[in-house]
């Protein structure tokens, strides 16, 4: 899965070099960014002109918090390649007028026309970046309440599960679906159901992502076990 993923990506950045990549973080796309880290330490892909912006941040984690999205981009991909630091977009979990920001990073992703190939995990409960389910399919950019599980899922990667923020900035479903393409990635029998439902059962704001049933171009990238009820 993460081999294919990192081809679709080098592929996408080989045809327009300043490609707008959406990034997205979790267990999911590890191995896709260490893949991507070999190719381009083999010359094969050139992140110069990309520009980055990835889907979500923890609400109140600073950027350097070992848990924050910023960190994990840093310690997983933007350390290791020639990406622009002027390139890099994630929003600011500390940002002092949150509605603010949200307004211009969303303005952000447009100004540089949009984003070209967006890559998703899927949550086991359906959610997709921090849309989590019963979201709103007009929502772009804004602060989010976490689900339960969500934070249950995230305790495993924090010391002391009380330190989960409750909340989250994340790109809106409607920022998601105006991706030109988007790409999901799921891995793990843990996946396996919600995949399933999501791809393949009813479109409902209860799988927020069964929304991607409606988007023009997917590419959906499994494991053997995410894949198992196909
Ligand atoms: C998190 C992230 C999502 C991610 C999802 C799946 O909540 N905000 O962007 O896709 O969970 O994570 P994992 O890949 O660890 O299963």
């Amino acid at each position: 899965m993460s081999c294919e993923a990192a081809r679709i990506i080098d592929r996408q950045v080989l045809a327009k070099e300043d490609s707008v990549l959406g990034l997205s973080t979790g267990d999911t796309p590890t191995g896709m960014y260490k893949e991507l880290v070999q190719i381009y330490n083999c010359g094969l892909i050139d992140f110069f002109k990309v520009i980055t912006f990835n889907l979500d941040e923890y609400y109140g984690l600073p950027p350097d918090h070992p848990q924050s999205y910023h960190r994990y981009m840093r310690e997983k991909l933007f350390n290791y390649v020639n990406v622009q630091e002027g390139n890099i977009h994630i929003p600011d979990g500390v940002a002092k007028d949150i509605e603010e920001e949200c307004g211009r990073y969303e303005e952000e992703i447009y100004r540089y026309g949009g984003i070209d190939l967006q890559i998703l995990g899927i949550g086991p409960n359906g959610h997709i970046a921090f849309n989590e389910p019963g979201s709103d399919w007009g929502m772009i950019t804004g602060l989010v309440k976490l689900s339960e599980e969500t934070r249950r899922r995230a305790a495993t990667h924090f010391r002391d599960p009380a330190e989960v923020p409750t909340q989250g900035i994340t790109m809106g479903i409607k920022t998601i679906m105006k991706a030109r393409k988007i790409l999901l990635l799921a891995s793990g029998k843990d996946k396996a159901k919600i995949t399933f439902e999501a791809l393949k059962g009813p479109i409902t704001k209860q799988v927020p992502a069964s929304t991607l049933q409606l988007h023009p171009r997917v590419t959906i990238v499994l494991d053997k076990e995410a894949g198992s009820l196909f």
